[in-house]
């Protein structure tokens, strides 16, 4: 790391998420300065709203991307790719995204990270272990029963206390991680079958997993308010990105960090142990 880079201010979307918070805990360790926004953050921001994007910008070297309700969503490319000229206009230097792994709906996203013009890092993820504890699936868990459209695929489920760390030394590593797309994966193939069964051993309840066909998922969803565009795109996503094409662990954690990611049982370990699972 660079005085440069010490001295650096990042802004950080989707500040309060799964990812977003634990990239501004890595920032803030690292000793930048952090800006930490979304719709109701510290900074307020919305990728809805064009209005809260230069002010969300001006004055930061650096941002890190993440695009809400997802990075392959209908009309991210277009408004990741404007959010980004924006930033360099403003006089951003570098940025970092958060992708997906095996998700060809993200692809133009990407693109349009790659030709805006600022030093960019891609930083494509499986699926975070995380999911089972914060979000949408946690009431599923804490009800002893997650009915999902994941079937018997394996996963190389990724802590996001990793991605962040790995964002952070993206943002700081000088050209090190400019231009390049980095695959983060945990260190370990699982179904979701065996990760529920990890979380209910650790938990000490019984927590069924119910595969269902991502139709059936889709249809669920829109009962519960979900709109019908929105169900229909996660239907597509499920049916694409848990089909097995990321059944394969990679070394991006590795490489980026020097050390091996995270496990899913020391994850399932310290959730437990917090009660977050209990009924
Ligand atoms: N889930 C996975 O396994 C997985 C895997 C790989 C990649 N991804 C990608 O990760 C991203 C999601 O990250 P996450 O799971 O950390 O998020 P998250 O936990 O769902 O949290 C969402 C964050 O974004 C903010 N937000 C929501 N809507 C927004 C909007 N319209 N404008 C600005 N900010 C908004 C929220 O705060 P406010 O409510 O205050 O706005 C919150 O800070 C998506 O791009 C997804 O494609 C997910």
């Amino acid at each position: 790391m660079t005085t440069d880079t010490v001295k650096m201010t990042v802004l950080v979307t989707g500040a309060t998420g799964r990812v977003g918070r634990r990239v501004v805990e890595s920032a803030e360790a690292a000793g930048l300065t952090v800006r930490p926004a979304s719709r109701a953050g510290a900074v307020r921001f919305d990728w809805a709203d064009r209005s809260t994007w230069a002010d969300a910008l001006r004055g930061a070297d650096a941002a890190h991307l993440a695009h809400l309700p997802d990075v392959g969503a209908p009309g991210a490319a277009e408004a990741v790719g404007a959010f980004a000229r924006l930033a360099v206009e403003l006089g951003v230097r570098r940025l970092t995204l958060l992708s997906a792994r095996g998700e060809p709906q993200a692809h133009a996203t990407e693109q349009a990270v790659r030709d805006s013009g600022a030093g960019w890092t891609v930083v494509r993820a499986a699926w975070f272990a995380q999911n089972f504890s914060e979000g949408p699936l946690l009431d599923g868990m804490r009800g002893g029963e997650l009915v999902f459209p994941g079937g018997e695929v394996l996963e190389p489920f990724i802590d996001t206390r990793d991605i962040a760390d790995v964002v952070v030394a993206a943002l700081t590593g000088g050209d090190r991680f400019a231009g390049r797309t980095l695959d983060l994966t945990g260190p370990r193939l699982l179904s979701f079958r065996e990760a529920v069964a990890e979380v209910s051993g650790a938990a000490g309840r019984d927590i069924a997993y119910v595969p269902v066909p991502a139709r059936d998922y889709g249809a669920a969803l829109r009962e519960f308010g979900v709109p019908a565009a929105e169900a229909e795109f996660l239907v597509e996503l499920f049916e694409t990105n848990l089909d097995g094409r990321n059944a394969v662990l990679s070394e991006g954690v590795r490489e980026a960090l020097g050390r091996e990611p995270r496990d899913f049982s020391d994850y399932v370990k310290e959730c437990a142990g917090a009660g977050i699972w209990s009924a």
